[in-house]
Parts: structure tokens; sequence; C-alpha cells
């Protein structure tokens, strides 16, 4: 497939390098091209552009951007670029103050999520939450000795959730769709929940495994 990422730090390069390794045609979207140039180095097969010209080349578009400047770079993004495709959502809500206890403070409420923000505002394009709740070192074949661990998503348009799915089970995760975007008032703050263990303790290569 086509694939646009929107980003430029650990998250957009991870995923981007990703979607090559698995054969996608990517392009990574910044306002500063500068910020990829060695990424680019390394990833030649990979293209470099604006967040326009990266949600323009996308069947599928990555949301890989600061919580705090999600609206804004979906703004710059364009909203045509982003109509009728899938958009996964690897954004956190997280508020520009510190960790309590080892707990992030959100921006959000448990009654409203980012994404439902960003789905009412871009209203044509189909979001689906995933890969919010695990570390960027581990969201690419990820290799546990408990087996493959547990991408939590959830969307109103069930066609992108089954594209989105597809893709998540190709870096090696199981899927479990949780439902509409009102889920995301619950997955988003799975990233709280993974951090705790990293701020305390310093352990950054968990991931979360639903049991049936
Ligand atoms: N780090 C992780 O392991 C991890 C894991 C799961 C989820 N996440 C989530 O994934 C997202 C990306 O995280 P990250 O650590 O890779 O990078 P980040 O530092 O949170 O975000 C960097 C990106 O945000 C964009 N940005 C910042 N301010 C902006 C503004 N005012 N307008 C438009 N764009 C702006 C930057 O755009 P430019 O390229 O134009 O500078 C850059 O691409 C976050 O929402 C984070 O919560 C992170």
């Amino acid at each position: 497939m086509k694939i646009g990422v929107l980003g430029s730090g650990d998250v957009a390069k991870v995923l981007a390098g990703g979607f090559l390794r698995h054969g996608h045609d990517t392009m990574a979207g910044t306002r500063d091209s500068a910020k990829l140039a060695a990424w680019g180095k390394a990833n030649p097969r990979a293209s470099i552009g604006s967040f326009a010209e990266a949600a323009a080349f996308g069947e599928v578009v990555v949301l890989a951007v600061k919580g705090t400047a999600a609206g804004a770079a979906l703004r710059a993004a364009g909203a045509a670029n982003l109509s009728g495709k899938p958009v996964i959502d690897a954004t956190n809500p997280i508020a520009d103050a510190p960790p309590r206890n080892g707990v992030l403070k959100f921006f959000t409420s448990l009654d409203e999520s980012l994404m439902e923000r960003l789905q009412r505002e871009f209203a044509d394009a189909h979001f689906v939450k995933a890969f919010n709740s695990v570390g960027n070192g581990r969201m690419v074949d990820p290799q546990f000795a408990g087996g493959k661990p547990t991408m939590f998503i959830c969307g109103n348009d069930q066609a992108a959730k089954t594209t989105v799915a597809g893709l998540v089970e190709q870096f090696g995760w199981e899927v479990a769709d949780m439902g509409a975007v009102e889920a995301a008032r619950a997955i988003e703050p799975l990233c709280m929940l993974w951090c705790i263990p990293g701020f305390l303790r310093n352990e950054w290569t968990h991931a979360f495994k639903l049991l049936r």
C-alpha cells in the first residue's frame, strides 16, 4: 500500500521504517525536512515531504505527532487529503506537565478522548486508534517470550479498521477491536499505564496482552 506518515519523531521514523520493511511505499511528512535528512539517507526508498504531501500520497495516513499538535498537523495536512482514508492515530493527549509518581497528565477527560475531537473536526477521515500504548522500540515485529502482544484498536469505520488490522498484524501483533471512536477514552489512557513502570523503574520494554 501507499502509506503517508505525518511526523518526524521516533514513532514516525519507526513506523515508516516498518512499513518500508514490510513492502509498502512510504512518505514521511514534516514541517522541516531537515529533521528527516539522516533518516532519509538510512532509508533511501522512503520519500520525504510536507504534512500535506505525505497525506496526499497515502492510501493510509499515520498520525504520529505530539498530541497537543495533532489538530494543527492535520489542518496542515488538509482535510481533503484525509477524506475517505484510514488514519492510524498513534497519538496520546499528553499535557505539557511532568508526570506525578510516574503518572502522565492528559489534557483530555475520561468523557472525551483526543481521537473523538479529531474525528469530529475531520469528519470525512476514518480514524483508527493504534500503536499509542506501546513504546516505539516494540511497535514493529515485537518479540516476547509470552507470545504476540495485543494491539487495542477502535474507530467508527469498519473497512478502515479491517485495513489497519491487516497492517498491525503484518507487524506481528494480534488485534483486539474495542469498537467505535468512544473506546479511545479507554485506549488512550493505556499509555499512562504503559509508562508507569518506565518512569518508576526505567522499564520500557513491555507490551499488553489480552488473555481470553
Ligand atoms: N515515543 C513513543 O515511544 C510513543 C509510543 C506510543 C505513542 N506515542 C505518541 O506518538 C506521538 C509521536 O511521538 P514521538 O515521541 O515520536 O514524537 P513527538 O516529539 O511527540 O512529536 C514530534 C512530532 O510532532 C510534530 N509537532 C510538534 N509540534 C507541532 C506543531 N505545533 N504543529 C505541527 N506539528 C507539530 C513535529 O512536527 P515536525 O516534524 O514538523 O517538527 C513532529 O513530527 C505522540 O503523540 C506520542 O504520545 C509515542
